[in-house]
């Protein structure tokens, strides 16, 4: 069976087997005829680089739904099913006037990886309105719900990528969205300057998300035209201590503080200071708008994606002395 079509690196790999899930009792089902089989889950396939076929039965999470379980006067608690693509899920909020997740329009990917990643755009991550998950023990089939403590969220980090990393798949989450009161949040420099393009002053949901949209389509290539997982390393964070070493070196060096010892350096001002912006390598490169994306000419191989990541890794650590890490899953 063909993953192509199931990953947005557009990549060609081949699964031994493929089955997709529709509700909980078929995720249940599938899992206990399989006790004893190699299981790979498959969400959206939109954070992961496959350099070699799937040697197991390939699980796609194909759980469709959205709804409001709860409100109150100021928020809605709205459950989504795993299966759900995150952006039209963020499209369907916006268009009831539930705040909360517009900075995180065009986000590639389903609902049901939102919380393995903590993903997040523009200032804003999905703990920030993330309540709870349900999710199914691979082992032995029970639910479990995850509340927000228990996730341990991180900068693209949480316990699913960690202490319980492969035995629980994911299959709905809860946001609680605000129903008036919006907290919009415009700090994050471009979101500003594109609705001061726009003449916008008091911007709605719609406003921020439509502006989101345009800066994310300015800088990052559609992964239906150009084969890519979004941004494919994760910004580093060193210690204040070394950057203080590194920057009087490199001036023009951007960061941010994330706290009082440690420094985020943006990966992508690295990468394109060290040449790589632009450049092509065979079937694969680096983005032309936007260095911290890899994407694939069409027929890529995940081994020649993963070289040239190698390739960068190398060339930073050397240039810099700063280590960067995939924020994709190599498979
Ligand atoms: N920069 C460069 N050259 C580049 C790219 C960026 O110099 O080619 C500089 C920019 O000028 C800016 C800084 O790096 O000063 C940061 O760039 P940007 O604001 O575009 O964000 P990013 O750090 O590159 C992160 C997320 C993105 C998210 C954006 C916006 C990570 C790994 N990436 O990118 O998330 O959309 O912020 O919030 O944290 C993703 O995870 O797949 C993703 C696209």
């Amino acid at each position: 069976f063909s993953l192509k079509n199931y990953n947005t690196f557009g990549i060609e790999a081949k699964a031994k087997q493929f089955v997709a899930v529709h509700n909980v009792s078929e995720l249940r089902t599938i899992l206990e005829q399989n006790k004893t089989e190699k299981k790979f889950i498959l969400g959206g396939g939109s954070n992961m680089l496959l350099t070699k076929d799937i040697d197991a039965l390939v699980i796609h999470i194909d759980l469709k739904g959205h709804k409001i379980i709860d409100e109150n006067d100021d928020y809605v608690w709205v459950e989504s099913q795993a299966g759900e693509n995150w952006h039209e899920f963020v499209l369907w909020t916006i268009v009831q006037n539930l705040g909360g997740l517009e900075n995180m329009s065009l986000i590639p990917g389903n609902v049901g990886t939102t919380p393995v990643q903590n993903i997040g755009a523009y200032g804003t991550e999905i703990k920030d309105t993330f309540i709870s998950c349900e999710a199914m023990k691979i082992e032995n089939q029970e639910m479990k719900t995850f509340t927000k403590d228990e996730c341990h969220f991180g900068y693209r980090e949480s316990i699913f990528k960690n202490e319980v990393k492969d035995q629980y798949i994911i299959t709905s989450v809860i946001y609680k969205l605000t129903k008036r009161n919006h907290k919009i949040n415009i700090s994050y420099g471009d979101i500003a300057s594109e609705l001061a393009k726009n003449h916008i002053t008091k911007p709605s949901l719609k406003d921020v998300s439509n502006a989101v949209i345009a800066i994310r389509e300015s800088k990052l290539p559609n992964p239906k035209e150009l084969g890519n997982s979004g941004s494919f390393f994760k910004n580093p964070i060193i210690l204040k201590k070394d950057f203080d070493k590194i920057h009087p070196l490199f001036p023009e060096m951007k960061y941010y503080d994330v706290s009082e010892t440690e420094v985020k350096v943006p990966a992508g001002w690295l990468i394109e200071q060290a040449g790589f912006k632009g450049k092509r390598f065979g079937n694969a490169g680096i983005h032309k708008n936007q260095a911290l994306v890899l994407v694939n000419y069409g027929n890529a191989t995940g081994k020649e994606i993963l070289a040239i990541a190698t390739t960068i890794q190398d060339t930073i650590f050397k240039t810099f002395g700063i280590q960067i890490e995939a924020e994709v899953n190599v498979i």
